[in-house]
């Protein structure tokens, strides 16, 4: 009989942009303070990408991390998956134009649209490529730019986002390790509660979208709120139960970076102590797909993670897409 063959993680790495937007320099564009922000969401500041800078400019910087990190050349590696819903283009995808950057001539590349789950989305997706041996060695990246989607007009979201990237390579082993489970779904009856209303084919660019704002990020923040809570719940226990684990052999669970409130809520639900909880949106804010991979890159280098650590990851964001994974660390 052949061996089950899993994924597990070899290398991390992630890249944010030099520039700081404080919550002090936010004070300055729109009609808030530095203590509502903290106290409604945790955050102080956010990086933001400058003018030049593209999606897969922070992709490409944290992919060569991570590559490095796992010692392995671009060569190796067979399929590209960057989560992402601010692409550089249209089309060609930015998987793409990272392949190039890195010049992973032997690969498959392709974006997985998920917004802030795309990480999980992704993980999951090679997940499955690697047990069913389509492939051995993937780069999955979470990188969003959402500051060039941001209306930075509208108080309820501007302050929200920072720009940033974090990836993974992921290989295959027949150790008992690496990502034990994952639960993914979406409940896109809620799919107008966060989104870019124009831009795609339904309604094409024009003067009007222009002029309606209607090309950046719209969002009833207390709604997505309320689902992010219940969303992750479901996903962290789902992902839990299917491997037989409980809350207490969790060593750390790194949540979507999206708002204190909401972390707190998962922490005293799954009664966990501060120590077993990442939190750095305080440094970051909310940066979608790229919120997870950056954290465990923090966690790691920060001694959070060890080897035989059982990580929890979980994440909410447009769709509403929702997910969890259960990951033994393996570095
Ligand atoms: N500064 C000051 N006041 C503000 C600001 C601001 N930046 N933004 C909103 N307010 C005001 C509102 O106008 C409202 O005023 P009113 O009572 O006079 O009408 C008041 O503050 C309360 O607004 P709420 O929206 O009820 O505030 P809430 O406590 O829900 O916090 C927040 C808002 C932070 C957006 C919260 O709802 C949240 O974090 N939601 C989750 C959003 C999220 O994570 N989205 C990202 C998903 S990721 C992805 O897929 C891209």
């Amino acid at each position: 009989m052949s061996k089950t063959i899993t994924a597990k993680i070899t290398g991390v790495g992630f890249y944010a942009p030099e520039k700081i937007l404080t919550n002090k320099d936010l004070e300055k564009m729109v009609d808030t303070s530095d203590e509502w922000i903290k106290t409604r969401t945790g955050m102080s500041e956010r990086h933001i990408a400058d003018e030049k800078t593209a999606t897969s400019d922070l992709a490409t910087k944290a992919a060569l991390k991570a590559i490095e990190m796992a010692k392995i050349t671009p060569e190796e590696i067979d399929v590209i998956i960057v989560g992402t819903v601010s692409p550089d283009k249209l089309f060609p995808s930015t998987a793409c134009i990272v392949q190039n950057n890195i010049k992973a001539s032997k690969a498959a590349a392709f974006d997985l649209s998920a917004a802030c789950s795309g990480f999980i989305y992704g993980l999951t997706v090679a997940r499955g490529l690697i047990a069913t041996k389509e492939a051995k060695t993937i780069l999955v990246i979470g990188a969003d730019c959402l500051s060039k989607l941001t209306d930075w007009t509208d108080r309820n979201t501007c302050i929200l986002f920072g720009d940033g990237a974090g990836a993974a390579i992921l290989q295959a082993t027949e150790e008992d390790t690496g990502l034990l489970s994952s639960y993914i779904f979406s409940d896109a009856t809620k799919a107008d509660l966060l989104q870019v209303p124009a831009g795609g084919t339904r309604v094409p660019f024009s003067e009007e979208v222009l002029k309606n704002r209607s090309n950046f990020i719209k969002m009833e923040g207390n709604e997505v709120f309320k689902n992010a809570v219940k969303g992750m719940e479901r996903a962290i226990d789902t992902a839990l139960l299917k491997v037989g684990l409980k809350y207490e052999d969790v060593s750390l669970v790194i949540p979507h970076q999206a708002n204190i409130r909401i972390i707190e809520s998962i922490a005293k639900r799954m009664k966990l102590p501060a120590e077993k909880v990442f939190i750095n949106l305080d440094k970051y804010g909310n940066t979608s797909s790229a919120s997870i991979p950056i954290a465990i890159t923090e966690a790691y280098e920060q001694g959070r993670l060890k080897k035989g650590d059982i990580l929890v990851i979980t994440a909410f964001g447009a769709g509403l897409t929702m997910g969890a994974a259960v990951i033994r660390w393996s570095i």
